[in-house]
């Protein structure tokens, strides 16, 4: 079959749950469903007490149309890198509603943020805090800090936890408190980030729980103004399998409550109460269609090698950080079930696997896999793309002469669609 026989055009219909909807594209390919995105950021507005402020975090997809979309429904952004800070502009998001979070910032990357417009920070130490502050007088901008605070309380449920033992991230709420004096100027507000997709709403309420007690603690004892408290987020959402995202019918009440407690002026935006997402806002939007490149056995396994390993999807699942995938074949209904799948990347290495003993069925070469809820953390949740972060120089020398300097770089490229799918050979 041609490639003219399936071309597919902008604007065209795609059923990806089809299996002719799936050979239709070239592979290995993202998909990206904005109408999803539209419906996540729906769903969680709705579950967040009013009146707060939303942030897209762009390290679960910095991808400039999830951006656009999600500053067009009213996201602020929350970056974590100079890359990042460049996505969030070239999706217009308007500079003064971005906040720059994240440990281990340069001076230069806060002097261009702020020469860019961005007014807000997260610092993470002492440091963090004098480095904003000289950014400040270094380009006659005031600037405003949130202390991103570490509380001790370690927390419950599925999460990748962020509050318990020793971390990068945030200063650690006793060190705070034993020593206000070197946190006290200069701070605008607080940041608590506690963990990350918890998928129970008991577990959810009960880490803002502790980050409202955390933060109304150290607004007293350091005597801030009560302009901004960001409480994080932690929503959790499915990855690389079927599933959808949790509803939580009673957060925005058990939320408000706490806060009607703690900091009742919340209500009149004093301090302004941010929430921060990625996954949920974006999880559900991707698909990962892949293609079957071989199958083997061994030792009595089925190994199935697909054109995507570890390093299109969960490059940090090489460091079992996330769970396996669970790929779906949308093939012919009368294939026979086969036993549990070894699905593997094309690297060479034993630690690019997606999957063990995966209810794939009988594959064969050519096949098309469906990894559906990759929309966060997927393509640039790799090691070296992760947070847009910029890479190491790369400098060889003979005999102590440098004779070439070169630098790796990821560039998105722009393709015309009609071309691009138009032009592949559909076997
Ligand atoms: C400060 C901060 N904000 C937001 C996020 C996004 O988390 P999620 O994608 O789970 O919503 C993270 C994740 O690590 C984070 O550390």
């Amino acid at each position: 079959m041609t490639a003219s026989e399936h071309a597919l055009h902008p604007g065209q219909q795609l059923d990806l749950t089809g299996q002719s909807g799936l050979t239709a594209l070239p592979t290995p390919a993202y998909v990206y469903e904005l109408e999803a995105v539209r419906a996540a950021h729906e769903q969680l507005v709705a579950a967040l007490p009013h009146p707060s402020t939303l942030f897209y975090s762009l390290k679960a997809n910095p991808h400039p149309a999830l951006v656009r979309e999600l500053a067009r429904l009213g996201c602020s952004a929350e970056i974590s890198s100079r890359g990042e800070l460049h996505a969030a502009l070239q999706a217009d998001v308007a500079p003064h509603r971005i906040l720059y979070s994240g440990p281990g910032k340069r001076d230069d990357d806060v002097v261009a943020a702020a020469r860019a417009g961005v007014r807000w920070f997260s610092v993470d130490s002492p440091r963090g805090l004098d480095q904003v502050r000289r950014a400040a007088e270094a380009t006659s901008i005031p600037l405003h800090s949130l202390l991103r605070v570490h509380a001790a309380t370690p927390l419950a449920g599925r999460g990748l936890a962020m509050a318990g033992g020793p971390t990068s991230l945030g200063a650690d709420a006793e060190w705070i408190e034993g020593n206000p004096d070197c946190f006290r100027d200069g701070i605008h507000g607080l940041h608590l980030f506690l963990g990350s997709n918890f998928t129970a709403e008991a577990d959810l309420i009960r880490q803002f729980e502790v980050a409202i007690a955390s933060a109304r603690h150290l607004y007293d004892v350091l005597g801030l103004p009560l302009e901004r408290l960001d409480l994080g987020g932690g929503f959790g959402a499915p990855f690389a399998q079927e599933g959808t995202l949790p509803s939580m019918p009673n957060l925005a009440k058990a939320v408000a409550d706490l806060l009607d407690d703690a900091i009742p002026t919340w209500r009149d935006g004093r301090p302004e109460v941010v929430f921060e997402s990625g996954r949920y806002l974006v999880s559900t939007c991707g698909t990962l269609l892949s293609q079957v490149l071989d199958v083997k056995e061994s030792q009595g396994t089925p190994v199935v090698v697909l054109e995507s390993g570890i390093n299109h999807l969960g490059g940090m699942s090489g460091l079992r950080r996330i769970p396996w995938i669970v790929p779906h074949f949308d093939g012919p209904a009368e294939r026979e079930p086969g036993p549990g799948s070894l699905v593997t990347g094309p690297l060479c290495s034993p630690l690019d696997c997606l999957a063990r003993e995966a209810d794939v069925g009988r594959l064969r070469p050519g096949d098309i896999l469906r990894i559906p809820n990759t929309g966060a953390y997927g393509l640039t949740a790799s090691l070296v793309g992760f947070l847009s972060h910029p890479q190491p120089l790369e400098i060889v020398t003979d005999g102590g002469r440098v004779v070439s300097t070169t630098r790796l770089a990821m560039t998105r490229e722009t393709l015309d669609p009609a071309v691009t799918l138009a032009n592949m050979e559909v076997t």
